[in-house]
């Protein structure tokens, strides 16, 4: 594997990524895992510096970023909420940036603004890692699933894979869309009118991966039985300017068990959560449900892109 090409690299869109960086990662993840299991990289970051800039909310990404760094012996800094930094008093995002870089080894941030994680990787001097920026991308949720679904069927090409909520303005979908075709998975995407993906998304995957099967669709009924994974997301209510335009769609989808009865016996349904109200909680004790699972593969993905970044893995 070559680990150095990672030492100094940002991570911003899924876009940088060729297949065999993923693999590089997901393969990093693994041994991640059994250094983990073996108690043997507790100090694997020591000395080092993460600085968690967080100007949007989250729960899964900041704490799984910052318990990755933790448990690998290194130190974390920074805000969960932009208003108490000088963010708030006008600074703009490159002089906190200048600033930030002195302090840190490496810089995770999740900005509202489309955009604005590439913005500060061009000006930061240490590695920059996307924790989420608008509704464009979210690359370490997309290598997390992708890990998820390698351990679950040991191979992604050739699954068929639904995505189905809000796929216009989620980020994750987004994100992995690209990725799945890469490893030459079948596309199913699931949404209502007004939430499809967007069509640019879907001419640069056509482009990049003309032999991709993509499928559309607006009910998700006619589709499961045939799918080995169901990728739900939620209708993403903060970034609709129309707030009548969110109240038409926000139920649009919930998957019930009731749902799941004729389901291949290996189907799993995923979603990268927060859940509002598209998946019944009665399906989270079943064999179907992947969801929690998949949030705790956010601690080897993380702690393997922190470590590969700063030169701290192999
Ligand atoms: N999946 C995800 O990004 O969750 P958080 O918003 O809680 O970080």
């Amino acid at each position: 594997m070559a680990v150095k090409d990672f030492v100094g690299r940002d991570i911003i869109s899924i876009h940088d990524f060729t297949k065999k960086d993923i693999i590089d990662v997901l393969e990093t993840a693994k041994r991640m895992e059994t250094l983990s299991n073996m108690k043997l990289n507790r100090n694997m970051m020591n000395a080092k510096v993460m600085a968690s800039l967080f100007f949007e909310p989250s729960t899964r990404t900041r704490l799984s970023f910052e318990s990755s760094m933790n448990k690998l012996g290194g130190k974390v800094i920074g805000f969960s909420d932009g208003n108490i930094s000088s963010t708030y008093k006008g600074e703009s995002l490159k002089d906190t940036i200048k600033m930030v870089e002195n302090y840190s080894d490496v810089i995770v941030i999740r900005h509202p603004i489309d955009g604005s994680a590439r913005l500060a990787a061009e000006v930061s001097n240490v590695p920059v890692i996307n924790a989420g920026d608008g509704s464009n991308q979210h690359p370490t949720q997309t290598l997390l699933d992708l890990y998820t679904i390698k351990k679950t069927f040991d191979q992604i090409t050739d699954l068929k894979i639904g995505l189905i909520g809000d796929l216009k303005y989620g980020r994750t979908v987004h994100s992995l869309a690209y990725a799945l075709a890469l490893f030459k998975a079948k596309l199913v995407f699931i949404s209502p009118e007004e939430l499809k993906m967007p069509k640019y998304i879907i001419n640069d995957i056509q482009k990049a991966n003309p032999d991709v099967e993509i499928e559309e669709k607006n009910e998700v009924e006619s589709v499961i039985n045939d799918l080995d994974v169901l990728y739900a997301t939620r209708i993403q209510r903060e970034r609709f300017v129309d707030m009548t335009e969110y109240e038409k769609v926000k139920n649009a989808f919930r998957i019930e068990k009731k749902m799941l009865k004729n389901v291949k016996s290996n189907f799993k349904l995923m979603h990268p959560l927060p859940r509002i109200n598209e998946i019944s909680e009665d399906i989270d004790e079943s064999k179907y449900a992947l969801y929690f699972e998949q949030s705790a593969n956010g601690i080897p993905i993380r702690q393997s892109l922190l470590a590969l970044v700063t030169g701290r893995f192999g």
